[in-house]
């Protein structure tokens, strides 16, 4: 028998965390024990949530838990395969159809998330010969598909079309060139200015890309996205959404032409490497697609409650950054006091998650809002007076 003791050789991740702790950004998960909705309960308490994704409610929304769960009577639970194998199942190929009509393009392939869709397209339609120029606040997903393409990568200044305009300048006429941009800033809220890097991109030859994963369902007619908010249809090779956030469910999608979408049946390792969505999340979205084509009414209860409390939090003094869209930062700098801010809003009954390096830059630390649509003025009234009483409690305001 071997005398040797092994040493934990992921101590040093130990150590790690010891060290996030020293600095107040270490995280326990809180725990959701009922649904996910606009008032509801998370480690013991009863709060008014401003952290999801849910912008519309979607995520208990009964049309939606009927189709799901007819589906799941209909079709079972999984899919059992991969798409490209035996995974491909009617409704996978009508969420696609749907999903095409809906956002106006030739063609949409469907991924499991939209993590996988932005990683996924990115890495395959690009390599190593090309060049990404990319905002610095893009996605981690179009970060890392980048990286995973082996293409050359141009960072650009946060918005900074004119820095753009500087690289493509630069660049030989030889490799092809990606511009990718997302289309609201999920960690800020403004959005990307669409119209003049489309424009970039057709004066240089550039594939033009947009992640409208915050977009989706919030922004444009019936939720369309920012390519309809600007009106840049058409303008736009690649548009991803996702149907984890606005959409209520889980997944997300490419839209494009016809040869893109075969592309990336072929080529995109997701599509081809990880199992399909159960059929009753395909159903789940397609229920999601009809709710923002009948009921509207919904995505403009979004922006009422969104216009109220992001007035209500400036006139508090808070600052809210440069935000156009419902994700309203709530910036103070450090990462220990936007954790304590965190914390100490959650004790009084609300949920807005502390957001530190990596995240953000170090000193750009914040608690992160999103109301929606599903928000009574009660439950924003409440949030705001909680944001009164500590922020002045901690010398924020
Ligand atoms: C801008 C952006 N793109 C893509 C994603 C990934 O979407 P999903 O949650 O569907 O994987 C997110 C979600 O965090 C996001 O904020």
């Amino acid at each position: 028998m071997s005398t040797i003791t092994r040493r934990d050789p992921l101590q040093y991740l130990a150590q790690e965390l010891d060290a996030m702790r020293s600095q107040g950004i270490y995280r326990r998960l809180r725990i959701l024990e009922d649904e996910q909705k606009a008032h509801t309960n998370f480690d013991h308490r009863s709060v008014v949530n401003l952290s999801s994704n849910n912008y519309l409610g979607l995520t208990t929304h009964p049309r939606l838990r009927q189709r799901a769960l007819e589906a799941i009577e209909q079709f079972g639970v999984g899919s059992g395969s991969v798409r490209t194998i035996a995974g491909t199942m009617a409704i996978h190929m009508e969420l696609e159809r749907r999903l095409a009509e809906f956002k106006k393009t030739e063609a949409v392939v469907v991924f499991q998330s939209g993590f996988t869709a932005n990683a996924g397209t990115v890495s395959s339609v690009l390599s190593k010969e090309d060049v990404i120029i990319s905002d610095e606040l893009n996605h981690a997903s179009i970060i890392d598909g980048s990286r995973l393409s082996r293409a050359t990568i141009k960072v650009f200044p946060h918005k900074d079309v004119d820095a753009v305009r500087r690289i493509l300048r630069d660049l030989p006429s030889g490799p092809r060139k990606l511009l990718i941009t997302d289309g609201v800033f999920s960690m800020d809220g403004d959005l990307g200015p669409l119209p003049d890097l489309c424009a970039l991109a057709e004066e240089y030859g550039c594939i033009m890309m947009v992640d409208d994963a915050h977009a989706s369902g919030v922004f444009g007619a019936n939720g369309r996205g920012t390519i309809d908010h600007f009106d840049v249809h058409g303008r736009v090779d690649i548009q991803v959404g996702t149907l984890s956030k606005a959409i209520g469910a889980l997944g997300g999608y490419v839209a494009g032409s016809r040869s893109l979408i075969d592309f990336l049946y072929h080529r995109a390792r997701p599509f081809l490497f990880s199992t399909s969505h159960p059929p009753s999340v395909a159903a789940t979205c397609l229920a999601a697609i009809d709710v923002l084509l009948e009921e509207p009414a919904i995505i403009e209860r979004l922006w009422e409650n969104t216009r109220f409390f992001k007035a209500g939090l400036v006139a508090l003094g808070f600052n809210t950054g440069i935000s156009e869209s419902p994700i309203t930062p709530v910036i103070v700098g450090d990462g220990a006091l936007a954790m304590k801010l965190s914390d100490t809003l959650f004790e009084q009954g609300v949920f807005a998650q502390g957001i530190a390096f990596p995240t953000v830059a170090r000193d750009q630390a914040r608690v992160r809002t999103i109301v929606t649509a599903t928000h009574t003025r009660d439950d924003l009234q409440f949030a705001l007076d909680a944001f009164k009483n500590v922020g002045t409690a901690l010398g924020v305001i």
